[in-house]
C-alpha cells in the first residue's frame, strides 16, 4: 500500500483500487492528479499480484467531475493543446491500451474529463445516484480527453450529438439503457459489483486478456483523437472560452453572443 496526497492505491486479491480524493474540487483532475495515477499504472503494469484495476473516486457525491477549470482557465491555445495530449498520453490512452482489464467504478457524478475518464476504461459499473455528462459546450469547450470519440463509439453518433450538444446530464439508468455503462447497482453494492466483475476476469488467461484488448481497441483508430486534441486546443483564448470559464468560476450562466 502506497499513498499519495490526491491518490491513493490498495491492492488486495489481485485487483488494485486506485482512489481519486480530492473533495474540495469533486475529484476534478488536475495535472498533478493525472500524473499520480500515470504512476500508480506505471508501477503495477509489470506486477504479477496485479491482474485488474477499479478506478473510483473517493466519497458519494463525485467520480470526478472534470478536468479542474480552474487549473486551465487562463491557458492560451497552445497549453490546452498541451493539456489534452499530455492527459491522452499520460493517462486515458494508457488505461486504454493498459494489458490489464480496468473497471470504471463511477460513484457519482461523471462530468467532461470524469465521464472521459470512466470511458477510457474497459467496462463500467455506477452507482444509481451517478449523474453522466459532457458540459464542456457549456464552458465554451469542447470534450478534451476523447469524448466526442469514446462516446459516440458507446453510444452512437445521435445520441453522442445530443449529450454534447446539449451538454445536459443523464442519469445512471440511462446511462445503462444507452449502453455507456455495464451495469448500475446501489452504492453500497458498487464496490463488491465492480470486485465480482474483476474477480470473474482474474480466473481468464492474462496473455489472451492483453491480446483481446489489443484486439477490440483494433477496431477503432487514432485518428480522431488526434483531430480532438487539435480542435480542443483552438477553444482555448476565444472569447466564449472566457466567458464560459468565467462564469462557472463566478457561479452563473454564461452568456454566448
Ligand atoms: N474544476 C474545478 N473545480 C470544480 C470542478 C471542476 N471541474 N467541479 C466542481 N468544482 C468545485 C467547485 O468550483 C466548488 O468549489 P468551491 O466550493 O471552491 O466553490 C466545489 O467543487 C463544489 O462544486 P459545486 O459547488 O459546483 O457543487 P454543486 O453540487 O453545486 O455542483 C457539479 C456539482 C454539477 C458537478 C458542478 O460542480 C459542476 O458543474 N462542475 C463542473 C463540471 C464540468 O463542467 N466539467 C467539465 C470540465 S472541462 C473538461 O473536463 C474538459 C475536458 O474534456 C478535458
Amino acid at each position: 500500500m502506497s499513498d499519495s496526497k490526491e491518490v491513493s492505491i490498495s491492492i488486495e486479491n489481485k485487483i488494485a483500487f486506485i482512489t481519486i480524493n480530492a473533495p474540495k474540487t469533486l475529484n476534478a483532475l488536475n495535472r498533478k492528479i493525472i500524473k499520480e495515477i500515470h504512476q500508480h499504472l506505471y508501477n503495477i503494469k509489470y506486477d504479477n499480484d496485479v491482474r485488474v484495476v477499479i478506478i473510483t473516486g473517493a466519497g458519494e457525491k463525485a467520480f470526478v467531475a472534470g478536468a479542474n477549470i480552474k487549473e486551465f482557465a487562463s491557458f492560451s491555445k497552445k497549453e490546452g493543446q498541451e493539456l489534452a495530449q499530455s492527459g491522452h498520453d499520460l493517462l486515458f490512452n494508457k488505461i486504454a491500451n493498459f494489458s490489464k482489464p480496468v473497471i470504471a467504478a463511477v460513484n457519482g457524478y461523471a462530468l467532461g474529463g470524469g465521464l472521459e475518464l470512466a470511458m477510457a476504461c474497459h467496462m463500467r459499473v455506477a452507482s444509481e445516484n451517478a449523474k453522466l455528462g459532457q458540459p464542456e459546450v457549456s464552458l465554451g469547450l469542447i470534450p478534451g480527453y476523447g469524448g466526442t470519440q469514446r462516446l459516440t463509439q458507446l453510444i452512437g453518433k445521435g445520441k453522442a450529438f445530443e449529450m454534447i450538444l446539449t451538454g445536459q446530464m443523464i442519469s445512471a439508468k440511462e446511462g445503462l439503457s444507452l449502453g455507456l455503462l455495464n451495469y448500475v447497482v446501489s452504492l453500497e453494492e458498487l464496490m463488491p459489483k465492480a470486485i465480482e466483475i474483476a474477480s470473474k476476469t482474474i480466473e481468464n488467461s492474462p496473455a489472451a486478456i492483453k491480446k483481446s484488448i489489443k484486439a477490440i481497441n483494433a477496431v477503432f483508430g487514432n485518428i480522431g483523437l488526434q483531430n480532438e486534441v487539435e480542435l480542443f486546443g483552438q477553444c482555448f483564448g476565444t472569447d466564449e472560452f472566457k466567458e464560459g470559464t468565467q462564469a462557472f468560476l463566478e457561479k452563473r450562466k454564461p452568456n454566448f453572443k
